[in-house]
């Protein structure tokens, strides 16, 4: 083993956390595409047990691909928002009740998209992720600064205002299960990944917030994954950091081959 890869290995192994790697496949793919993804992923990442994997397809592919995990003991299903309500007049909601009957186990929550387009709010998403964990399922909550806010400086105030108020209400019990994903804006579908070092900074920094929120010993065993730009090439460096305990993968989770590497490279 030459000493990059022991020095990835003893990281890898040091962490408490396993690694959790998802892949948001955003408004992509018909159901009968999303099946056929899912099906070439099966086959690609059939021995791989090392690592937590997720995917989350649309609403309207949760069913086949559902269905085409039933069997498959290493993949999860996700959902990419829910609502805060378990029913009602809520016109283009889709609620808690609804994802479980697909065996949706994780739910994406307050990604950057959601919040600009959508203009979620941080206490929107606080509410939403005490929904998803009313439902014993676990919020994977998104925070990030953009490139304005990073270069004038106030990527820790943004991210400490989100990271509170996203989370705000939860226990400590249900922030252990939650997944937050560190997504800086700017690296988001643009090729442009934060370097190792400023994601490393970015988690750590996270992970500060959360044992001040909560107690250290609750922010050890949180999961923090990185977003943004994401390939086979840079897994397994992002990985590698400290504190980067997983990936959120867009654009490299829409072919089953990267995203299968990104997997491989990252164990
Ligand atoms: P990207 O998207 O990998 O295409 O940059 C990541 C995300 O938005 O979750």
């Amino acid at each position: 083993m030459g000493n990059d890869e022991e020095k990835h290995c003893n990281l890898i192994m040091n962490k408490e956390r396993k690694l959790i790697i998802a892949g948001n496949w955003k408004m992509n793919k018909t159901a009968a595409e999303a099946l056929a993804l899912v099906n070439s992923l099966k086959l690609e990442i059939a021995n791989v047990k090392e690592v937590d994997i997720v995917v989350c397809p649309p609403f309207t592919a949760l069913e086949s691909v559902s269905k085409a995990i039933l069997e498959t003991k290493n993949i999860r299903l996700g959902a990419q928002n829910m609502s805060e309500n378990n029913f009602g007049a809520f016109t283009g909601e889709i609620c808690a009740g609804m994802l479980k009957e697909f065996s949706v186990r994780y739910v994406i929550l307050g990604h950057s998209e959601r919040r600009q387009f959508q203009k979620e709010s941080d206490a929107l998403i606080a509410k939403r992720a005490a929904a998803v964990h009313g439902a014993a399922l676990k919020p994977i909550v998104c925070v990030g600064e953009t490139l304005a806010e990073r270069e004038a400086g106030q990527m820790e105030k943004v991210l400490e205002t989100q990271v509170r108020g996203s989370l705000d209400g939860l226990t400590k019990e249900q922030m252990v299960e939650t997944v937050v994903a560190y997504e800086p804006v700017w690296a988001i579908g643009t090729g442009k990944t934060a370097t190792t070092q400023q994601a490393q900074d970015a988690h750590a920094f996270i992970r500060g917030v959360l044992a001040k929120k909560f107690d250290a010993a609750t922010a050890k065993k949180v999961r923090i994954q990185y977003g943004g730009s994401v390939k086979p090439s840079n897994a397994k460096e992002l990985m590698g950091q400290p504190d980067v305990d997983g990936a959120l993968v867009g654009g490299a989770a829409l072919e089953a081959r990267s995203f299968a590497d990104i997997i491989k490279n990252s164990i």
